[in-house]
């Protein structure tokens, strides 16, 4: 009984859309349990455009976004791999890399990706400057339920954390899209100029679920 009434209560807090504008996912530890899970509605992804902004000084490989369906654990999953230096972008489980990125520690980041099944082209745009379009995979749309999870990584449909893809640092201005962005739509978002929230991930607008040490604080350092 007291565990469906919680149940009940943590449904009732994740559908309270939150506006996290000039605010962060702090993840301040190493675990392989703490996370936030982002709630969406969507059920059938033919094109994403997913983008945030993070912080951090890991020096090994992260998870920045994962999300997963029944089928695939890497639905749609940005890491960081730090053994070859390149950051991978995946999608229904095929992976595409990115090298030659200047990724440094200790400053934030904005990163966009871009995909969408007819053409089966993923684009990454690393701090608005636009990568190589590359093929991962077409003909058939990221499908099923999903969970979206930040700070940790999904092996398996909503768990299989690791400790050592987790995420410390800062996360925020996550926003994800049911369509690609033209580059003028990204380069607002990189710039932070007037940019149309996602529609299905809204950072203004965020539906999500702590679990463990994650905090929602000010964002820092913003002089702009
Ligand atoms: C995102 O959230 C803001 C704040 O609630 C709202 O004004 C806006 O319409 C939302 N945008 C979308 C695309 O849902």
């Amino acid at each position: 009984m007291k565990f469906l009434l919680l149940l009940v209560m943590l449904t009732a807090c994740a559908a309270t859309p939150q506006d996290l504008s000039g605010k962060m996912f702090t993840f301040p530890q190493e675990t392989n349990t703490a996370h936030v899970r982002l709630d969406m509605s969507k059920q059938n992804l033919d094109a994403v455009t997913v983008c945030h902004r993070s912080f951090t000084d890991l020096k090994r490989g992260h998870a920045l976004f994962s999300l997963a369906t029944p089928d695939n654990e890497n639905g749609f999953t940005i890491y960081w791999n730090e053994a070859k230096k390149e950051m991978d972008a995946l999608v229904k489980n095929l992976q595409t890399q990115y090298i030659y990125l200047d990724y440094k520690s200790n400053m934030w980041y904005s990163i966009c990706t871009t995909w969408d099944s007819e053409t089966g082209l993923v684009q990454m745009w690393f701090d608005g400057q636009p990568t190589v379009r590359k093929f991962v995979t077409s003909g058939s749309a990221i499908a099923g339920n999903t969970i979206i999870t930040l700070g940790q990584e999904q092996d398996s449909f909503g768990g299989g954390f690791d400790l050592k893809q987790s995420f410390t640092g800062m996360i925020s201005d996550v926003h994800m899209w049911d369509h690609t962005l033209s580059p003028c739509d990204i380069q607002k978002y990189v710039d932070r100029l007037n940019f149309s929230p996602g529609n299905v991930i809204n950072w203004s607008a965020l539906e999500y679920q702590i679990t463990g040490k994650v905090l929602v604080e000010d964002k820092q350092n913003s002089c702009y």
